[in-house]
């Protein structure tokens, strides 16, 4: 038996051009910074110009290769232009990463059908969206590619006051199931990270409150996740390294699913 698998190759982005949306913060922040060090190209996508170009210039200044593009994933033709864009700027995008999301957190009996419908349009919509736009320009071009969303336990648990959102999650890991089935025999793999509660500015104002300590207490680690510790399950499931891994949903959330009530 030959012992040949390179690590450094397997894990490694290079020549590869991947588009993050939801990359002005956060998680996607992060992952734009961790595809770079990979070696790929990075095309950090959302709607606010001034903090993607800002992520952009960073990884420059790192060394690494980004360029900033504005994108709005509740919209089809934002979606469109971002990848016309990218592709007469930098090149074919071949991994995606859906990272924009939107929360409202809030009572079932106060939701309106504006907000209801805002947060699927953004949260499902927007990525079946992307991930359509994506698989039909890399079918197109005969080329192979993966693509990593973003969900969260929140679909996979009840969790008070995100009827919407933890129901929209959990259609995004199914989406992801049903991506990867229908793209498995033209080479482009889909598959999930599924975080459990990270600092980002989208929770950074609950885990402030008595319920979000509390939240943050009851947890196996007794602390929230660090978005660096999103880092490997990404660079995982958009390298090479993931050859044989498809439409899986892989919760990162220090074992809060398998908890015990
Ligand atoms: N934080 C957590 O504990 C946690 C846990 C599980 C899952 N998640 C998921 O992780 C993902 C990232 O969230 P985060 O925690 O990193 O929060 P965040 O810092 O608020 O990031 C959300 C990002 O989505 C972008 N976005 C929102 N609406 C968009 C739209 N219509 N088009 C394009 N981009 C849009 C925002 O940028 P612009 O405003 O510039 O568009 C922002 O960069 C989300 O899908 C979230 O549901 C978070």
């Amino acid at each position: 038996m030959a012992f040949d698998f390179n690590v450094a190759e397997a894990f490694s982005l290079k020549g590869r051009i991947a588009l993050v949306t939801g990359a002005a913060s956060g998680m996607g922040e992060q992952f734009a910074h961790t595809l770079a060090g990979a070696g790929a190209t990075v095309i950090c996508a959302s709607r606010r110009k001034d903090r993607i170009e800002k992520v952009a210039a960073d990884i420059v200044a790192a060394g690494g290769q980004a360029v900033a593009i504005e994108l709005d994933v509740g919209d089809s033709d934002s979606v469109k232009r971002v990848f016309e864009h990218a592709q007469r700027e930098v090149g074919l995008v071949d991994v995606l990463v859906n990272c924009a999301g939107q929360l409202d957190f809030m009572p079932f009996t106060d939701i309106g059908d504006e907000a209801w419908n805002n947060l699927i349009n953004v949260n499902f919509t927007g990525m079946m969206r992307m991930c359509r736009e994506f698989a039909r320009r890399l079918i197109e071009a005969g080329k192979p590619g993966s693509i990593v969303n973003i969900t969260s336990t929140t679909g996979m648990q009840v969790m008070q006051y995100v009827s919407c959102y933890g129901s929209v999650k959990a259609a995004t890991n199914q989406l992801t199931r049903q991506i990867a089935a229908e793209l498995l025999d033209k080479n482009i793999r889909c598959n999930a990270i599924a975080p459990g509660y990270f600092m980002t500015e989208m929770s950074e104002g609950f885990l402030a409150t008595d319920a979000g300590k509390a939240v943050a207490d009851s947890l196996p680690t007794r602390r929230v996740g660090n978005v660096r510790e999103l880092s490997g399950a990404l660079l995982l499931l958009a390298s090479e390294a993931s050859s044989f891994i498809n439409g899986v949903v892989l919760p990162v959330d220090a074992g809060q699913v398998i908890q015990l009530k």
